[in-house]
């Protein structure tokens, strides 16, 4: 049963809300001048063009166009209903709604993935419940607590146990009449041969992996081994195969629970494993994130950019994981400009054993003053496998170490490394200074021969260049938005726009402020009903004109609207008489002269 929510309400709820606030939960938001500036969530770019205006309380994307108020925003990023949206901000704003807003399916394509979200959520909730209140648990949830995870912990993320029985989510999936099609898609089944169905996941500690808006679209099972399930053939870690949900290069382990506390305190910690996630989480580090047994792809730094400007990488202190580290450093530094630490944990452990054996205040230290700066990180990390008593082995370090030093941007780190390497190979700092320029040099001319020419502007690309009446236009409807005689002026007469969408916002404008009184672009925007409306609304808004309107400005717009709507009229009049002229309609044929003259005289005095 859907319940509509009062305009009222609508608009309490939305005049209590910054969309600054919102929307820089989602996205890192830079002032710049009285907006605001970030990266544009709806598509992927390097340099932003995402603009929240906080006085008009609505955001704009000059890369792709997409606008709207605090709701619109929810409503694209999230895929929610308009109702939805409301209630969510709502409770952000701790606003009783007082009423129930039933989620409905948004679209077509949408169901689907509903119908597998809420069979994943079933899912989980199902196995969580097997982990925490059944004997069939029991032996999990030791393992769990074994491992140092309390029951808050486990409660929070939802983990779960898949019982070793194979058909046991078949058999509830088929009481629940779920169909073939769904649980096919879904991924939490294997087809057998036969055709019928039986569990992908058993005998397994089940973790909800969950999209960024904390929904559950597939889980990493741990194999739990018992004496009565020895497993050994069967892999550690088994994650749901590719579906329509699930695409294991957009996961990021905790994002959804992580992303208020790192953009809160500016950073975010990179671990291999997401039980170092969770293990950080008990020592009440909650800013962890982890891929899923993959390397960093590009949507996933993107991810992470939006969020904050550094991240520290914390993989295992194994040789697997420092070589993950050093590449995740050059991953990171080519796709982002994010600032970067590394942690290398000691005697070759990961964080979660780390903190087994050290405890939380230890892990805790570890992962705040044990960084340090990709540099050193590369420093340390060349040299092993080298024999640097080596005459050949320490040239070839050196090379390779100043290649790596010529890249670090800050004059002052550059320094510090130079004097280290002289004093460790008992060089003088002049000769690694020129070694340096010339590798600089060398790159820089690299670079730019690989320069191609600039891609356009997004700008460009995406507005089309206006003409001068459809200039005209807008700039009259902006005057509109803001001065109420001027929207007077405009209606009262019989003025009349050349294209006909400008006319409509007019109309829908005037009617808007019958029932407002006062114009509020975030509201009016609820207002308008089609995005086409809304988008045109936005662009409107977004002009930039001088504070106020004068009389010679409005008389000057108004005529350039006016002529050319005239021109073209008389060019109608034109083809029409032509055509009478051809048919031999002479009566017609006057009639229209007569117009044109008429037409004509008027075109001379607007
Ligand atoms: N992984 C995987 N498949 C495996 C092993 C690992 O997908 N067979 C992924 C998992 O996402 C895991 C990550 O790689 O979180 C790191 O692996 P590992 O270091 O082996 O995991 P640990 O966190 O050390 O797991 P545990 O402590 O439970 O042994
Ligand atoms: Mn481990």
């Amino acid at each position: 049963m859907v319940q509509r929510i009062p305009q009222q309400v609508i608009d309490e709820v939305r005049e209590k809300t910054n969309i600054v606030e919102v929307i820089g939960q989602y996205v890192q938001l830079k002032k710049s001048g009285k907006n605001y500036l970030g990266l544009c969530p709806f598509h992927e770019e390097k340099t932003p063009s995402f603009s929240v205006a906080e006085d008009k309380q609505i955001f704009h994307c000059f890369g792709c166009g997409k606008g709207g108020n605090v709701y619109t925003f929810l409503q694209e990023l999230e895929g929610i209903s308009f109702p939805e949206a409301v209630k969510k901000i709502a409770d952000m704003e701790q606003i009783p709604l007082g009423i129930e807003i039933s989620s409905e399916p948004v679209n077509q394509t949408s169901t689907g993935q509903q119908q597998l979200i809420a069979l994943h959520e079933r899912t989980r909730d199902l196995y969580h419940h097997l982990l925490m209140n059944t004997k069939v648990g029991e032996a999990a949830l030791a393992y769990l607590h074994e491992r140092g995870l309390s029951d808050e912990l486990i409660s929070e993320f939802k983990i779960g146990f898949a019982p070793s029985q194979r058909d046991f989510l078949v058999q509830v999936a088929q009481k629940d009449k779920v169909t073939a099609d769904l649980m096919e898609r879904s991924g939490l089944f294997i087809r057998r041969e036969d055709g019928r169905f039986s569990d992908r996941f058993y005998q397994r500690v089940m973790f909800p992996l969950n999209d960024f808006r904390g929904k559950p679209i597939g889980f990493s099972g741990r194999l739990l081994k018992t004496s009565d399930f020895p497993g050994d053939d069967q892999p550690k870690y088994l994650n749901s195969p590719e579906t329509e949900l699930f695409n294991k290069r957009q996961v990021l382990f905790n994002f959804d629970k992580a992303r208020n506390e790192i953009r809160k305190q500016g950073e975010a910690i990179l671990f291999e494993g997401f039980m170092d996630v969770l293990a950080a989480w008990q020592a009440d580090i909650k800013i962890g994130l982890a891929s899923m047994g993959t390397s960093l792809t590009e949507q996933q730094i993107a991810a992470i950019e939006r969020v904050t400007g550094q991240v520290v990488i914390a993989y295992d202190g194994d040789d697997p994981g420092q070589a993950a580290t050093d590449r995740a450093l050059s991953v990171l530094a080519a796709h982002s400009r994010l600032s970067l630490a590394t942690v290398t944990v000691p005697e070759k452990l990961d964080p979660d054993e780390y903190l087994r054996k050290y405890g939380v205040t230890e892990l805790q230290n570890l992962l705040q003053h044990g960084r340090q700066t990709p540099f050193a990180f590369k420093m340390y990390y060349r040299k092993k496998g080298l024999n640097l008593e080596n005459e050949a082995d320490r040239l070839n370090y050196l090379e390779v170490v100043m290649q790596d030093l010529a890249k670090v941007q800050s004059p002052v780190e550059q320094d510090l490394y130079l004097g280290q390497l002289a004093n460790e190979f008992q060089l003088t700092r002049e000769s690694l200074k020129q070694q340096l320029q010339m590798i600089r040099q060398t790159l820089r001319s690299e670079r730019r021969q690989q320069q191609r020419p600039v891609s356009q502007a997004p700008l460009q690309s995406v507005k089309k260049a206006l003409t001068k009446e459809e200039k005209a236009e807008q700039m009259l409807l902006y005057r509109s938005m803001n001065e109420a005689s001027i929207r007077e002026q405009l209606v009262q007469t019989d003025f009349q726009f050349i294209h006909d969408q400008y006319q409509e916002l007019l109309l829908y404008l005037d009617s808007y402020m019958m029932v407002h009184g006062n114009f509020v672009l975030a509201d009016f925007l609820n207002y308008l009903k089609e995005n086409e409306m809304k988008q045109l609304a936005i662009d409107i808004s977004m002009i930039s004109m001088s504070e106020d309107s004068n009389e010679r400005e409005i008389y000057d717009l108004m005529r350039v609207i006016s002529q050319s709507g005239i021109a073209e009229e008389i060019k109608q009049r034109q083809k029409e008489q032509l055509e009478a002229r051809k048919n031999g309609n002479q009566q017609r044929e006057l009639e229209l002269t007569v117009q044109i003259i008429e037409l004509t005289k008027r075109l001379k005095q607007a």
